[in-house]
């Protein structure tokens, strides 16, 4: 996928600031993105969209998650009406989204866009925010603040859940914490880009803290770096 651009450094250093969000599924890093950017007017762009996209058009084709040629493929030709798909959310799409993951040729693909991304924010912002699993240690290991962000797996289970019933889907309980146990677990296990902390990443449990107050905790921090 190609944005037209694509840059050779990593850190956004061209674009402005890069804030880097990375965590487990479901721990609340897309609300705390988003509220960054629109509190800094930034840009934002939900990692985990791309990888959706690429597993909703392969099981569209009728194509194994699991299989490189065909993902790599997909992967490499998305476009952006890609990620405006509906089913995007779907726990099917979960699933062979985190499948697709492990294949390096689709991380390659969808590596350049993202970082150009992060280097040429779209609507001349001068910042932006990314949301993902590998975004403070591979796409912008220059990230000017990431934060990781937790909770424990039960409470990510109840919020999914909840987001699901909401959205209309069908959703057992048990049934999502079991995919999101499978998912976390696999997204770990990777040889590849894993999902783990940055090493200078700021963790943030999000466990029995509301949206509010991690975005305040997130702020709090930015401006601390802005002014040191
Ligand atoms: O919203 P949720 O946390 O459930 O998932 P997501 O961020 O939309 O990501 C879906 C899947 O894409 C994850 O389970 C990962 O396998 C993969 N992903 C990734 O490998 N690297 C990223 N930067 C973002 C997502």
């Amino acid at each position: 996928m190609s944005r037209g651009m694509t840059g050779g450094k990593t850190g956004g250093v061209t674009g402005g600031m890069v804030i880097a969000v990375d965590g487990p599924a479901a721990a609340g890093k897309g609300t705390l993105a988003r509220r960054l950017a629109a509190a800094l007017d930034f840009a934002h762009l939900d990692s985990g969209m791309l990888y959706r996209a690429v597993a909703a058009k392969l099981l569209q084709a009728g194509a194994d998650p699991a299989d490189p040629s065909a993902a790599a493929g997909i992967a490499e030709s998305l476009v952006a009406a890609d990620l405006g798909r509906d089913d995007l959310r779907h726990e099917a799409v979960s699933q062979a989204a985190s499948q697709v993951a492990v294949i390096p040729a689709v991380r390659t693909a969808l590596l350049a866009f993202q970082r150009d991304f992060a280097e040429h924010p779209p609507g001349g912002k001068k910042g932006a925010v990314l949301d993902g699993r590998d975004i403070g240690t591979v796409v912008c290991p220059d990230a000017a603040v990431k934060f990781f962000v937790t909770a424990e797996v039960g409470v990510r289970a109840a919020r999914r859940h909840k987001e699901l019933i909401e959205s209309g889907e069908e959703s057992i309980y048990a049934r999502v914490l079991h995919d999101l146990q499978d998912r976390d677990a696999r997204d770990s296990a990777r040889e590849i880009s894993p999902l783990r902390a940055a090493q200078d990443a700021v963790r943030l449990d999000s466990s029995k803290l509301g949206p509010e107050a991690v975005f305040e905790a997130a702020m709090d921090l930015i401006a601390s770096k802005s002014a040191s």
